[in-house]
Parts: C-alpha cells; sequence; structure tokens
C-alpha cells in the first residue's frame, strides 16, 4: 500500500516582523500564499522498521535532518507501534531548496498528512497542526496552504476564503542560497524592528482588501528584504528586473527566491521564459486554495 501526497510551496505576500521573542524568534504578521509548485511524496511501508528517504535532488538530505524523517520521529513518539514497520519515502522535488519557499516545510507536512491517513491515526486538523509546530514555524501553514494571515511565530493561522487568484513568476538566482537563521538575526542584531516604514499598516490593509491584483502588486512587502537583498546582489538585481516587468515583485521569506504578480497567466509564461537563464531557474505557477492533499489512497 502507498500514499501519495503533494505539498505545495508557499510564498510570503507580506511578512512584517512585529517583534522578537524571548525563546529568539519572532513575531510575525504575514499574509501566506500557497501555489501550483509542489512536491510529490509517495510513501509505503517497509519491513525492516528503518526509515528511508529518496529525493530525486541531491541537494535534499536524506537523513534525519530532513523535515520528512523527523515528521515520521514525532509520530511515532505518539504512537510507538509506528516503529513497528518501517517507512520509505520517495520525495519528487520540485520546490527549490533553500528557496523561502517552504518546500523543506512543506515535505514534514505531508508525511505528517500521508500518515495520518496511511496509519489511520485519527489525528484531528489541530492535532496535526499542534505537531506540525513542532518541526518548524512555516509547518502548520503548509498543512492548511491556501490564503491564511499568520501571527506568532507563524502559526496562528486566520484563512481567507476569497482570495483573488493570481498569476505568478517564481525565480531563483541558482548559485543563492540564504540561512533564514542568519536574516532574522541580523534584522534583530542591526535593530530593524526600532526603524519600522511608514506606511506598512497602510500596505497592509491595501494587500488584504485591495482585491484588485494591481493594487495587491504595488503593496507587497517583506522586512527580510531589508537584511538580504544588500547582502545578495544577485537577488536584488533579480527582484528589480521581475519588478520592470510585472505588476510587483517581492523576495518570499528570507529568499533566495522572487516572485512577481502576473497579470493573467500568458504574461506568467512569458514572463518565466525571459527571466530563465544559465544562472536563474523560473517557474509561471498559480495561486492555489488547498495544502497538503492525497493524490489517492487504496
Ligand atoms: O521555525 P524554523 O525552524 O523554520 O525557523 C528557522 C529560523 O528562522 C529560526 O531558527 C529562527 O532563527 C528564524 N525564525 C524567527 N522567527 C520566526 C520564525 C523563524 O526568528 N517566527
Amino acid at each position: 500500500m502507498a500514499v501519495v501526497v503533494w505539498a505545495p510551496a508557499k510564498v510570503n505576500l507580506f511578512l512584517q516582523i512585529t517583534g522578537d521573542r524571548p525563546d529568539g524568534y519572532h513575531e510575525l504578521k504575514m499574509l501566506m500564499q500557497a501555489v501550483s509548485l509542489a512536491d510529490r511524496l509517495t510513501l509505503s511501508w517497509r519491513d525492516d522498521g528503518e526509515i528511508v528517504i529518496a529525493c530525486n535532488d541531491p541537494q535534499v538530505p536524506t537523513n534525519g535532518r530532513n523535515l520528512a524523517y523527523q515528521a515520521v520521529l514525532l509520530l511515532r513518539e505518539r504512537f510507538p507501534m509506528l516503529a513497528e514497520r518501517g517507512l520509505h519515502i520517495d520525495i519528487a522535488k520540485q520546490i527549490p531548496v533553500a528557496g523561502g519557499l517552504a518546500g523543506g516545510s512543506g515535505n514534514g507536512a505531508a508525511v505528517l498528512w500521508g500518515l495520518n491517513a496511511m496509519a489511520q491515526l485519527g489525528l484531528t486538523a489541530q492535532a496535526l497542526a499542534d505537531l506540525a509546530l513542532k518541526l518548524g514555524s512555516d509547518v502548520p501553514f503548509c498543512l492548511l496552504g491556501g490564503t491564511a494571515i499568520a501571527r506568532g511565530r507563524g502559526e496562528q493561522l486566520t484563512p481567507l476564503t476569497d482570495f483573488p487568484l493570481l498569476h505568478l513568476v517564481i525565480a531563483k538566482p541558482k548559485a543563492t542560497v540564504v540561512s533564514t537563521a542568519w536574516a532574522y538575526q541580523t534584522f534583530r542584531s542591526q535593530r530593524l524592528l526600532d526603524q519600522p516604514p511608514p506606511d506598512l499598516a497602510e500596505r497592509w490593509h491595501r494587500v488584504l482588501t485591495g482585491g484588485r491584483v494591481e493594487v495587491i502588486g504595488a503593496n507587497l512587502y517583506n522586512d527580510l528584504e531589508r537584511v538580504v537583498l544588500p547582502h545578495y546582489p544577485a537577488i536584488a538585481e533579480l527582484k528589480k528586473q521581475l519588478a520592470s516587468q510585472s505588476l510587483g515583485a517581492l523576495m518570499s521569506g528570507s529568499g533566495a527566491c522572487v516572485f512577481a504578480i502576473c497579470a493573467d497567466s500568458q504574461h506568467a509564461q512569458n514572463l518565466a521564459q525571459a527571466i530563465a537563464s544559465p544562472s536563474v531557474s523560473a517557474w509561471a505557477v498559480h495561486t492555489v486554495g488547498h495544502g497538503c492533499r492525497l493524490e489517492e489512497f487504496p
């Protein structure tokens, strides 16, 4: 018996750091959006008790550093009988690694989702979300997907069901990798929280309620750009190029991916083709109203 789970990538249409926390994390106010670029995970039982991960992308760790692996361990803690069986996890990766698209987080979420179904664990959405947060701040959103306001560490989620469909281009400088922990720590050490841009409340309001694609594109915001763009000229240059040919561009999460809002699907296809090069990967995508999904369940 095998279960196939699709795990969509996310972009942050808005990411504001509103405070630092004693536990080292930050208080956030974000607008999270799931997109059609997705990884496909196939879970199947093994007879030998081992957890084995295989992935088509050699950059992905196949050991205990992989959130998919950690998700199995978390469920085994809660359901010791799961350890009697091994699990094979095949990850067909399309989401770029360390891109700010929650690719790793999505794989952890997919294993929670898939194993819950496969082993008939009966965990509620809330119980899954609580486990997800133990894996990482973005993992609860990866389970839920769609469009959501996220607060706290990123786990206090309010779904938005009537957000407009968007066509986007996501692009990444192939050679650039940004550490999320470094980005947040640098934001903190530079005391950027003390100097917020003046019009943030207005921009947040416009992105949430503007409705029109042009208004959303013109009001995107990400606080982490303030530390990442000056340090990574390749990301800053890519953002400039995308912004000049779209309705608005923004770095996602801590980078290195940048996304651009397009007028329609044709615009996104054309822009993705125009921006792709030997040093830049690019994908034309659209927003989706879901998170992790089972493809089949025999
Ligand atoms: O939760 P996760 O392990 O994915 O976070 C990666 C890093 O991002 C953390 O180690 C922390 O440095 C930073 N982070 C933060 N505040 C958040 C989320 C993440 O400072 N709300």
